[in-house]
């Protein structure tokens, strides 16, 4: 389909047209079944989540480890432009599709002071990095990230320093960004060469402050007077920004829940979103419960949500508060938190090499169901940083004299923010179900799709947790009238644990899944075990 009347295409869907087009319960693509050896069990409709935002396909860029000097950022190096900016790396970048870039960090934002990394670069100072035990040496700020996203095609989302910083420096970084001229932070900007404002959006109040690990952390009230008065102070220059509160580190930290609640409650008026974060990684072998991780990435976003809508409720606000998922990926976190950590001032390296884990089909697979997670809950995550972006838990690694290459989570994500596009469709499977340990009985298969009104494309996305089991899906495309299979992506291998290294960069790719055909309005595919299926159809 090339030229689309969205309205006689909704005439022509009937029932499914009718619900599209009021924007209730949506049955576009029908009724779908899943087998699995002799087992064949019906699939459930599906109802339009709501508007997929695209900035949900972010990412995240701290000063930590390799990610900004020989990562992004590598003067004199074959690969970069006259800035330093590595070429090879923004190139990836752009064909990973990352609408929106969190930045400068995580931990590393609670120490950094933004007027150290602007200006001339010989005069910038370098210091110590307390979040990661690293020497910090500026050369890349405010400012060249800002270029940077200009050049990858992302916007900014730029967090504040919550832990040594100031309401006063927070809101004076605001005006060094966005205020055009006149003002001392402003003239400051056009005297570092950026005449233009930067009109900077998105903003973090601060990273992570319910952990003790974060500098500045305190109790969620001491935090929530903070973010409210740094938030008015920000508001009163620039009404229209868009801010994002900080949640709990995780799910599982002690005040879970009670810290979105009493932050809430504080900041409510002033604040746009809360921040999620979540990291999965396979535990001692325990395969099975890995592969659910979604499961868990499901029940903490709803929680949040609840959470948020509680405060709603007690304050008869007419204001809905969403997530910005700005924290998610694997992460072997556990492997980390047992490396020696290096003592003392006076060895502090830059950039050393910190959290580069590589990442294999079993965890791309995993990863690739995080993504379906996030889509499902397109009505209340409309925001979301895949932590992180280039050689720190990245899709993207690059070697100081040598190239960048894709990992195995280069791919679903890739090709998730090409194809997912329009309102997101949740797909009820009422699929077989396998017992884990960390989740208990959990559906053996996962989906989402998403359907583009002005294309009339729809994107399927597909992730089959079992370790032995080939599964067969048939979805009722009737009702979408005569389309057919335009993509078919499967990330699979014989060994879960095959991964793309430095030696091997191109061991793991997506092949096209021969098996999937459309027959009589019914689409029909194989999902080999433990793999990420994405479809095209128009
Ligand atoms: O992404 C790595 C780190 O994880 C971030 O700096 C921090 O916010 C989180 O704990």
């Amino acid at each position: 389909m090339t030229s689309f009347d969205r309205r006689a295409f909704l005439a022509g869907l009937g029932k499914a047209g009718a619900a599209l087009a009021t924007g209730s319960w949506l049955e576009a693509i029908g009724y779908a079944q899943v087998s699995r050896g002799p087992a064949r069990v019906r699939v459930q409709a599906l109802p339009a989540v709501g508007d997929f935002d695209r900035r949900v396909l972010g990412s995240f860029l701290e000063h930590l480890g390799r990610a900004i000097y020989t990562g992004v950022y590598q003067p004199g190096s074959p690969h970069s432009d006259a800035t330093g900016f590595r070429t090879d790396v923004v190139r990836e970048v752009k064909e990973l599709g990352v609408p929106i870039v969190r930045y400068p960090g995580g931990n590393f934002v609670s120490g950094y002071n933004w007027l150290d990394g602007v200006g001339p670069k010989a005069q910038r100072p370098a210091v110590l990095d307390r979040a990661w035990n690293s020497m910090e040496p500026n050369q890349f700020g405010t400012n060249e990230f800002i270029e940077w996203c200009r050049l990858t095609g992302s916007e900014p989302l730029l967090g504040l320093n919550f832990g040594t910083g100031s309401a006063e420096m927070a809101v004076a970084l605001v005006e060094y960004c966005n205020v055009e001229r006149g003002t001392k932070w402003s003239e400051l900007r056009r005297s570092h060469g950026y005449a233009a404002p930067h009109a900077v959006k998105y903003w973090c109040l601060g990273n992570e402050m319910d952990g003790d690990w974060q500098i500045g952390h305190g109790t969620p009230h001491e935090y929530g007077q903070l973010a409210l008065k740094t938030a008015r102070a920000m508001r009163q220059l620039d009404p229209s920004l868009e801010l994002v509160v900080c949640g709990s580190s995780s799910a599982s930290m002690p005040l879970f829940g009670t810290w979105e609640r009493i932050v809430l409650e504080e900041t409510y008026d002033e604040v746009d979103y809360i921040s999620c974060h979540a990291y999965y990684e396979e535990k001692d072998g325990d395969l099975g419960s890995f592969l659910a991780s979604a499961v868990d990435m499901d029940g903490f976003i709803d929680t949040v949500v609840a959470t948020a809508d509680h405060v709603k409720a007690v304050r008869g606000s007419d204001k809905t508060v969403n997530i910005s998922f700005d924290e998610w990926n694997v992460w072997y976190l556990s492997r980390w938190e047992n490396v020696e950590k290096i003592e003392g001032l006076d060895n502090w390296p830059v950039a050393p090499r910190l959290l580069e884990d590589v990442y294999s089909v079993a965890d791309a697979v995993v990863f690739g169901n995080l993504l379906i997670s996030l889509i499902r809950h397109a009505d209340r995550v409309t925001s979301a940083s895949l932590a992180q972006l280039v050689n720190v838990i990245a899709p993207i690694m690059t070697e100081p004299g040598g190239p960048a290459w894709r990992q195995t989570t280069f791919f679903p994500f890739s090709i998730t923010s090409r194809l997912a596009q329009g309102d997101a469709l949740e797909l009820k499977l009422d699929a077989p179900t396998y017992e884990t340990a960390q989740y208990g009985e959990v559906p053996l298969v996962d989906a989402v799709a998403t359907f583009d009104a002005e294309s009339g494309r729809s994107a399927v996305f597909l992730v089959n947790r079992s370790q032995d089991e080939a599964v067969t899906l048939t979805v009722d495309v009737a009702s979408l009238g005569d389309v057919s299979v335009l993509e078919s992506h499967t990330l699979a291998d014989d060994d879960v644990y095959a991964k793309n290294t430095l030696e091997d960069r191109e061991r793991v790719a997506p092949r096209a899944n021969d098996s999937v055909r459309i027959e009589g309005g019914e689409l029909t595919i194989t999902l080999p075990p433990v793999s990420w299926t994405a479809l095209s159809l128009g």
